[in-house]
């Protein structure tokens, strides 16, 4: 009898190796890597012609593939909807992650009560017992009277019982818990949660289930990290936010079913998770006085605009290696800026300890960051507040140049939507009709931006 075969797999990143290693050949992490049981593939003869039950009419082409059964349907939240791509697949699995605490948990009780009206649900619990979850869902006054709980943690049990109750709809949570019975290693480690998450996978798209599993992200290498699930689930999407803040951002990043990057806002509040309809005036609440290092940009966020708020703190550093430090934004931009500003802006920042910060917990990866970073660096450095009416976006290049962005005219609009009366923006994106009560300036250069303020 052939042995089972181990691999060795990567936590952080899902690179697979042959023997185990100290740190990860790939991702560089260190003591991530753990061993994988493969489970046997069933035997099988060489002779093609053999295979009993497969004829050539499984072959079709794509236009005679029947879409019948794609509709979605609603989650009950429009924000949750829009990041899913606008609502629920039957019969896919979705992951949704994040870190304890974040809220995993409430979303999934709130959505599933609801859906419970219209649907069969099923939502099985490992981690919290049934009476706790029956407690918060009296708590948060939610309809209790359709949804069918289960305290459970065997796959191979749930998938029975998932096939007598007949769910449209399962939550799983959460995957680190689930064991399957033919694998050694114990719940939580990289083989049970990736078997298991294909196990389900595989239940949902035979039975045309929607399955929602809850994965936790952990900062120590303790538990899998989702990211081992990524290639056999067809969403996943991350719950964001930390304990002190009321904001959560759903975002996905990886779907099959529509765009990512979508951004879906929530606050949580003493009644669960209450979805934010208007996200840029939550994150522009500012004081009315103006201060200095402090600018506000329009960022694209999947299919729509979102107004954020950018702060820079330029102060002289007693330290021979200046810090610079960026919290929402990425690191290296912020070291190649100053060296653009150095060079092309004649701004000297060398001796200065640099912090910029996104308000709010919003990370941009977006480049239309640039110029609004730029110039709240400018203003913290001279000490200079920027008008409060002043929105800015734009990439800044290498040689000092302003190069446009994706929905300029859209992002404008939302400016003035919003009641700023000034704008900053990259030449090219300088929208062909004037709107009304808005001042457009358009730069090509960065020396003209700094001109202008
Ligand atoms: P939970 O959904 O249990 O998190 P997860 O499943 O992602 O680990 O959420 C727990 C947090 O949410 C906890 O810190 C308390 C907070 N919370 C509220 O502030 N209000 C509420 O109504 C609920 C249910 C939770
Ligand atoms: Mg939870």
């Amino acid at each position: 009898m052939a042995k089972d075969k181990s691999t060795y797999v990567c936590t952080d990143c899902g690179a697979e190796f042959s023997r185990w290693l100290g740190q990860c050949n790939e991702c560089k992490a260190w003591n991530t890597i753990s061993e994988f049981r493969q489970a046997k593939a069933p035997a099988r003869s060489g002779n093609f012609s053999g295979f009993a039950g497969i004829n050539d009419e499984k072959v079709q082409t794509l236009d005679s593939i029947d879409l019948a059964e794609l509709p979605r349907f609603s989650s009950g939240f429009a924000e949750f909807d829009r990041v899913l791509g606008g609502g629920i697949v039957p019969g896919s699995a979705i992951l949704i992650g994040g870190e304890p605490g974040a809220g995993k948990s409430t979303l999934l009780l709130q959505t599933m009560c609801a859906l419970a009206e219209s649907m069969p649900a099923l939502y099985i619990t490992g981690e919290e017992s049934l009476q706790q979850v029956a407690m918060r869902a009296k708590r948060l006054g939610l309809p209790t009277s359709k949804l069918k709980m289960l305290s459970e943690t065997s796959v191979e049990n749930i998938c029975h019982i998932a096939e007598k109750e007949k769910p449209k709809i399962v939550v799983i949570d959460s995957i680190q818990v689930m064991h399957m019975s033919d694998i050694q290693s114990a719940p939580g480690s990289v083989s049970q949660v990736r078997e298991s998450a294909a196990y389900l996978t595989r239940f949902a798209k035979q039975h045309h289930v929607a399955m929602l599993l809850v994965g936790h992200v952990t900062k120590d290498g303790s538990l899998a990290g989702p990211k081992v699930l990524e290639h056999c689930i067809d969403c996943s999407i991350m719950l964001e936010g930390s304990n002190d803040s009321r904001y959560r951002t759903l975002r996905g990043n990886k779907n099959r079913f529509g765009a990512v990057n979508e951004l879906g806002v929530f606050a949580m509040t003493g009644s669960g998770l209450k979805e934010v309809k208007n996200p840029s005036a939550i994150f522009l609440s500012r004081s009315d006085e103006q201060t200095p290092g402090s600018v506000v940009m329009v960022l694209w966020e999947g299919t729509r605009p979102l107004l954020v708020e950018i702060q820079a703190l330029v102060d002289h550093s007693a330290l021979g290696n200046p810090r610079r430090v960026a919290v929402g934004a990425d690191q290296n931009r912020l070291s190649m800026l100053l060296a653009i500003l150095h060079r092309h802006g004649g701004l000297q920042m060398n001796d200065q300890d640099v912090f910029v910060n996104v308000v709010g917990g919003v990370k941009v990866t977006e480049t239309s960051i640039d110029l609004a970073l730029i110039l709240a660096l400018v203003s913290s450095f001279r000490d200079n507040a920027l008008p409060q009416d002043l929105v800015v976006f734009g990439e800044v290049g290498l040689s000092g140049e302003i190069r446009p962005v994706p929905s300029g005219q859209e992002r404008i609009n939302e400016a003035a939507k919003h009641g700023f009366k000034r704008a900053i923006v990259p030449f090219n994106n300088m929208p062909k009709h004037k709107i009304d009560g808005m001042e457009i300036i358009g730069v090509k250069k960065l020396s003209e931006a700094l001109e202008v303020i």
